[in-house]
């Protein structure tokens, strides 16, 4: 079983939904895994220390400082998880957990963890709406964590609707299936894997630049998803508010394509795999003023020079690299990505599509197909980590051969 011998540590907040937990232990431990609880103090209210230890066989806090006066170390907690699950996660311990409020010993843990964390939020169903909810789920998204998205149904206020933390059924059935599946094999174990992703800015004049509407989203989740399955990851970035802090991802934020060039020569050589995500400006001011520019005439001309293409460079010093591109294209699609691959002298392609609605730069969804030079695959829309997964999935299919 999947689940067997796992460490799980579930960080239970103050909720209705908390009973169910005891449920959720019992299946966890029948499975064979090691169960640890905290509780936040407010949780305290709603299930009892006693029972979640029973059920656990192992000591509950809800406090830095135990009874008999010893000190509960949540760095050693955080580092001994496989694991951490946060559920029921209430509105106020999501709200903490993606703005670094740590005032209990549940944040202090979670925010010392290195492992992956899923979130079982439970709440009122306008809570659940509320923008500020919505927002801050979106932000554990982007920190990499896997939302169990709440139930529908009848709430402990008596409305109905969406807020219900989900079924233990389900809670666990999620994390079998993480423990299952891909993005837990060490498949890239040993390999060094160089990305670059999010846009350049090409400066103009002490404040203003050329730029373009990349997030970096893709190329961050594909750093993630390559360093979870267990490679060195050197992630070279373009002006972007992605963040990171997977102990396997070295990052290097450079603004240029220009630095974007330099930084990417520095590692290319010793990487086994390198995927361009970054959405480079293919032309760049000749001069950058000293001084801010004066509007003065109605016309002003901007003189732009070739950037290096860093990707076709990247081709063409190719010596044991798997390389893989993008391409965003709006005509002749399939046409222009494989003139690409051929002429950029890639192992892959990653096709883009802009005619799909959820696609593209700025949204968390992206519809791809992939092309070698002998194969096509088609995949629905998905949400960009999910994409990363199948980027992945078929470069590690194309290097196992
Ligand atoms: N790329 C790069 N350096 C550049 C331009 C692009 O590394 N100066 C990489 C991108 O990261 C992407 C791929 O090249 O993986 C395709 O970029 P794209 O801009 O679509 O292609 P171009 O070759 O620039 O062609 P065009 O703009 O004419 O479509």
């Amino acid at each position: 079983m999947a689940i067997q011998g796992k460490k799980i540590l579930i960080c239970v907040s103050g909720g209705i939904a908390a009973y169910k937990i005891n449920y959720l232990i019992r299946d966890f431990v029948k499975k064979g895994a090691e169960v640890q609880v905290l509780m936040t103090p407010s949780a305290e209210n709603f299930v009892s220390k006693l029972t979640l230890s029973t059920l656990s066989k192992n000591p509950v806090f809800s406090d830095f400082y135990s009874e008999n006066g010893t000190w509960n170390n949540h760095v050693e907690l955080a580092l001994w998880a496989d694991v951490i699950l946060m559920a029921p996660c209430t509105a106020n311990t999501l709200g903490k957990m993606v703005h670094g409020i740590c005032n209990n010993l549940v944040i202090a843990t979670y925010m010392s963890a290195k492992c992956p964390v899923f979130i079982a939020p439970a709440m009122d169903l306008d809570m659940y709406q509320h923008p500020s909810t919505k927002q801050n789920l979106e932000l554990a998204e982007d920190f990499g964590h896997f939302i169990i998205p709440a139930e529908t149904g009848e709430l402990a206020s008596g409305l109905v609707g969406q807020g219900r933390m989900a079924e233990p059924e389900t809670i666990s059935k999620t994390i079998e299936e993480f423990f299952s599946s891909d993005k837990n094999s060490k498949n890239l174990a040993g390999k060094t894997v160089l990305i670059t992703a999010g846009p350049t800015y090409e400066a103009i004049d002490p404040v203003r630049f050329i730029g373009n509407h990349s997030s970096g989203k893709m190329g961050f989740s594909i750093a993630e998803e390559a360093a979870n399955r267990g490679a060195k990851v050197i992630l070279i970035s373009g002006p972007s508010a992605q963040q990171t802090n997977h102990p396997n991802i070295e990052i290097h934020r450079v603004t240029s394509a220009r630095e974007m060039f330099d930084q990417v020569f520095n590692f290319y050589e010793n990487a086994d795999i390198a995927i361009a995500s970054a959405a480079v400006a293919d032309y760049a001011p000749k001069e950058i003023a000293k001084e801010k520019i004066k509007k003065s005439e109605d016309e002003l001309t901007i003189e732009l020079i070739k950037n290096p293409d860093i990707l076709k460079t990247m081709g063409e010093r190719k010596t044991k690299q798997f390389l893989v591109g993008f391409a965003l294209e709006t005509q002749n699609e399939e046409e222009n990505a494989k003139g690409k691959l051929e002429k950029k002298n890639l192992d892959m392609i990653v096709l883009n599509s802009l005619r799909d609605e959820g696609a593209g730069f700025k949204n968390d969804t992206n519809k791809i197909k992939i092309f070698t030079k002998t194969e096509l695959k088609e995949f629905p829309l998905k949400t960009k980590n999910a994409v990363a997964q199948d980027i992945l999935n078929f470069v590690e299919e194309q290097i196992l051969k």
